[in-house]
């Protein structure tokens, strides 16, 4: 059977967590493929809210195996954090979180590196979430990384004494101020790897393709967005994986020829937290608007997320780069209420009109150019058949399918499970 997969494509919190969820009641196996806790997925399902960082979005179905991939940068801290918070559910950990031998760890030093590097960066940081991601990519390419396997090796002490100090030698080298008590955080960090040896390690890409072999049917749960991707993403204010589909065959060992279906995510306008550049970036009432009806605030980091109007020759340019075959449009039901809606259709890049993603998309080169829909009055949100959908809703996903060559299957009204329509 083929892997799907199902990707953002844009600036992450598209909704991934939510479709994950309501997807996994079709498949055998839910495999996160990239990224770590900077992620933060939302399910809110029978009026309760899970946020997940590490763990898959399809721990709450009884029948689904989770598997935490190879392409995964795991925090034992936040993870278990993330086990504590699931307590009350009861759920078989031991027989459905299966985790990578070969995912990095993220070390207590990770995070101080990451803080170090966004202070020394002063006005020009990233914004990361600080949570370690960056210095742990750069320890696994760098060929210096701890692995989960290393746990179960007798000397894995030895070897975290040796990053960590290495790390000390060089926070000492940014020369900024952060605080910290290494003991505590290693205390904190021993107790935590405890938890998660309590947890089954696989050989992942084995298991994945065997299971592939034996007909089981598997989801790929991206995190992040496209744009955010070390590679096609707004380098250098990305993250430190390859967010996009070919980062599930390195993320989880699957070959390219045995993907399947691509599912696209977007918002029907557009998100993005931290720094860098966002041609269709709102600064008035509207983006006001966007951000308070959609409750714009980081699932991980609560910081204001950034809003503004769709942008197609973005989406586009996701949908190209990862080979989507269906497209998901979240968060309709945010715009009821724009008497008029815009979507960026092309760009005046250095005074000439484009419509191809440029390789560098400030403002000083970049102009977003609009084109405008009629807006919608009703509420969506209890929306259940997409006959009863606006027109004008349905007006404004045909020209998406239309700009972007590739059909939506589902339009989500609400945050919950239930408000999500089949197209
Ligand atoms: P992810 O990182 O892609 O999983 O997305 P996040 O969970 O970070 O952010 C998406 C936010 O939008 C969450 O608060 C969801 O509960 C919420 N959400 C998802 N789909 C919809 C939708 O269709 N409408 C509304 N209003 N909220 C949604
Ligand atoms: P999900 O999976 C939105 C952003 C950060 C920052 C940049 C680099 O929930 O969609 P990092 O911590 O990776 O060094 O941060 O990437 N970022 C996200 N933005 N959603 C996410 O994940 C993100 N993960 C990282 O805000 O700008
Ligand atoms: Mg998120």
């Amino acid at each position: 059977m083929a892997v799907n997969l199902l990707l953002g494509l844009q600036w992450g919190d598209e909704g991934k967590g939510k479709i994950v969820d309501v997807l996994t009641a079709n498949y055998d196996i839910i495999a996160r493929f990239q990224g770590g806790p900077n992620a933060g997925h939302t399910l809110i399902f029978d009026g309760r809210k899970h946020v997940l960082h590490t763990i898959p979005s399809g721990i709450f179905h009884e029948n689904a195996i989770n598997i935490v991939g190879n392409g995964v940068v795991i925090d034992p801290v936040i993870f278990r954090k993330e086990l504590e918070n699931l307590k009350e559910y009861n759920l078989d950990f031991k027989s459905k979180l299966l985790i990578s031998r070969k995912a990095h760890l993220i070390l207590p030093t990770h995070r101080l590196l990451d803080a170090a590097s966004e202070t020394a960066k002063g006005k020009a940081k990233i914004g990361s979430t600080l949570k370690g991601i960056g210095p742990t990519y750069m320890d696994k390419t760098g060929r210096n990384g701890m692995r989960v396997g290393d746990l179960e090796m007798s000397d894995w002490k030895e070897k975290y004494q040796a990053l960590t100090e290495k790390h000390l030698k060089m926070l000492a080298f940014f020369e900024v101020d952060i605080q910290f008590n290494l003991k505590e955080l290693e205390l904190e960090f021993c107790a935590a790897v405890d938890v998660l040896k309590s947890l089954t390690f696989i050989d992942s890409e084995e298991y994945l393709n065997t299971a592939i072999k034996n007909n089981k049917t598997i989801l790929a749960e991206g995190a992040q967005g496209s744009l955010l991707d070390i590679d096609f993403g707004t380098y250098p204010f990305v993250t430190s994986s390859n967010t996009t589909a070919a980062g599930a065959c390195t993320g989880l060992g699957i070959a390219p020829n045995k993907i399947g279906e691509v599912f696209g995510i977007f918002k029907a306008y557009t998100t993005r937290v931290g720094s860098g550049p966002f041609p269709t970036e709102l600064f008035d009432e509207n983006g006001e608007t966007m951000s308070r009806v959609g409750h714009e605030f980081g699932a991980t980091t609560g910081r204001p997320r950034r809003c503004g109007w769709l942008d197609l020759v973005a989406l586009k340019y996701a949908v190209q780069v990862n080979g989507v075959t269906q497209l998901m449009m979240m968060k309709g039901d945010v715009l009821s209420g724009f008497k008029t809606l815009k979507a960026c259709t092309s760009y005046n890049y250095k005074g000439k009109e484009i419509t191809h993603f440029p390789f560098n998309i400030e403002e000083h080169n970049v102009q977003p150019n609009y084109t405008e829909f009629k807006g919608w009055a009703s509420d969506l949100t209890t929306m259940t058949d997409v006959k009863k959908l606006p027109i004008e809703l349905l007006e404004y996903v045909k020209f998406i399918e239309n700009y972007v060559e590739v059909p939506v299957k589902i339009i989500s009204v609400g945050p919950d499970r239930k408000q999500t329509i089949l197209v």
